[in-house]
């Protein structure tokens, strides 16, 4: 038996130096030891390699989904590795046989990982503080779940690039003095200062950006395990918002829109966090509670809040549009504001049932410029529909619909991945590689816009015509059809 020491529970480089060498000498798995014990012994004569150990290569995929694995609390994490590495030399498609027991546990841990680390950027909360000099420093405590600190460190110190901070971890702390990042061992809870005046600007920032409209308890917990509560100054609200949800929902649709606070969205910015792809969601609660963090494109900075799709998730009918307006941002759903006004009219006139359609865009953030008070809607560019088609690709697999209308050229863009002109394109079942059929027709913000009375009332007809056209390719299935008649 060959024993490997490793300097620290997350020495992934000696790690792999010693793998290299044991895989070069032809160790197999079950003849090595895998030990941690802080004495940085970790290339014994007895697992050094030569020659051999620099020629052999292994897929950059192993060496990433290694990387996320090495920080999961296992056990078992280097020796699961090890043997991975050592069949990937008679196996080279291993990884694709996502049902191998070996490949399945070494992606649930690296999933595992991803998600601590994700928690971590969001959950993390500072609290002010002097420094022995007397300098302001924020320090925050936090218990990943996973050791994700080293990891996560460069993100912070990206987003508090200003600030002197500290994050102190059972595992490691991590300390950023504008210009360097600094690692020393693991510290206490009692190391964190208590409570200061933060504590009420995050629950001014939390009750904002709670939605009542959206509230769905089990989905929150989800995202905000009660493990993570403790450390958060806002957890302490939640039992009250959720008490008080539905008299909010009615209040908030009938508000004014107003601009978001600078400060609040500054906050928002940085406790946002991109979602790993490793995450896709599964069901539309992930997805609505995913796209609160998205960051796959800049638009998440000056809205208030992305908005899902909505509607049943098994709908037949998907209603895609351009991207929400300044209603829709505020009362984070779609097509509350007067296109959506437009659309609803729109189909009672084509006997389509709003409740029985799934209503989404192809933009889930508000895009706009700011004159004076007034939130003036931008078009978004094809690299910010690109980035945001990850979620409407998603609502298409979890609601699989039977006919996708979109709503305008840039709907249309999204939905048909190329340029489809409506006024050519409409009235026709074009037909998706999701099975799904496709139709395009105006978005109803163009109605709106129309100036001349007569062409309006000609479009919007067209409209109703192109509503009707596409209900009419999703019929309910049998026995059903007697109740929709
Ligand atoms: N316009 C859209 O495209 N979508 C909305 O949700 C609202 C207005």
């Amino acid at each position: 038996m060959q024993t490997v020491r490793l300097a620290s529970e997350t020495d992934f480089a000696g790690w792999r130096e010693a793998a290299r060498a044991l895989r070069a000498r032809s160790v197999p798995p079950e003849a090595v030891l895998w030990t941690v014990d802080g004495a940085a012994d970790l290339f014994a004569a007895s697992v050094q390699g030569g020659e051999e150990s620099r020629a052999f290569s292994v897929p950059r995929e192993f060496l990433e989904l290694a990387d996320l694995v090495a920080l999961h609390r296992s056990d078992e994490r280097f020796a699961l590795m090890y043997r991975l590495l050592w069949r990937l030399g008679g196996e080279a498609d291993l990884l694709r046989i996502h049902s191998d027991p070996d490949v399945h546990k070494a992606r649930g841990l690296a999933k595992a990982v991803s998600l601590a680390a994700h928690k971590m950027k969001a959950f993390v909360r500072f609290r002010l503080t002097a420094d022995p000099h007397g300098e302001e420093t924020y320090v925050a405590w936090f218990e990943p779940a996973h050791r994700v600190t080293e990891m996560t460190a460069p993100f912070f110190a990206r987003r508090f690039s200003s600030m002197n901070f500290s994050i102190l971890t059972p595992d490691l702390c991590v300390h950023w003095d504008t210009q360097r990042l600094v690692a020393t061992p693991g510290a206490d809870a009692a190391d964190a200062p208590a409570e200061d005046a933060l504590e009420d600007f995050w629950r001014t920032y939390y009750a904002s950006i709670f939605n009542p409209a959206r509230l769905k308890v089990g989905a929150m917990q989800k995202e905000m395990p009660r493990r993570y509560w403790r450390n958060l100054p806002e957890a302490r609200l939640i039992p009250d918002l959720i008490a008080k949800a539905e008299a909010r929902t009615s209040t908030m649709v009938s508000q004014a829109p107003t601009v978001p606070d600078r400060v609040i969205r500054a906050v928002q910015r940085t406790n946002r966090d991109a979602l790993y792809d490793g995450l896709a969601p599964s069901t539309l609660e992930e997805v609505q509670a995913g796209l609160q963090m998205c960051r796959r494109c800049d638009l998440y900075r000056d809205a208030t809040q992305g908005v899902a799709g909505e509607g049943p998730a098994r709908a037949r009918l998907m209603l895609v549009g351009e991207q929400p307006g300044d209603h829709e941002d505020l009362a984070g759903r779609p097509f509350v504001g007067p296109a959506g006004q437009v659309l609803d009219r729109a189909l009672a006139a084509a006997g389509v049932p709003r409740d029985q359609a799934f209503v989404t865009n192809a933009v889930k953030h508000f895009k706009h410029d700011l004159r004076g008070k007034r939130r003036i809607h931008q078009t978004p560019t094809a690299g910010e529909l690109n980035a945001c088609r990850w979620w409407l690709d998603a609502e298409r697999r979890i609601v699989r619909p039977r006919v996708i209308v979109a709503l305008g050229a840039t709907a249309g863009l999204a939905v048909f991945g190329k340029a489809t002109p409506v006024a050519k394109a409409r009235q026709q079942a074009i037909q998706l590689p999701d099975q799904a059929k496709g139709v395009v027709t105006y978005h109803p913000s163009y109605l709106l816009r129309l100036p001349d009375p007569d062409a309006k009332a000609r479009a919007y007809a067209q409209f109703v015509d192109d509503l009707k056209f596409a209900w009419s390719l999703c019929p309910p299935p049998q026995g059903e059809v007697a109740r929709r008649a």
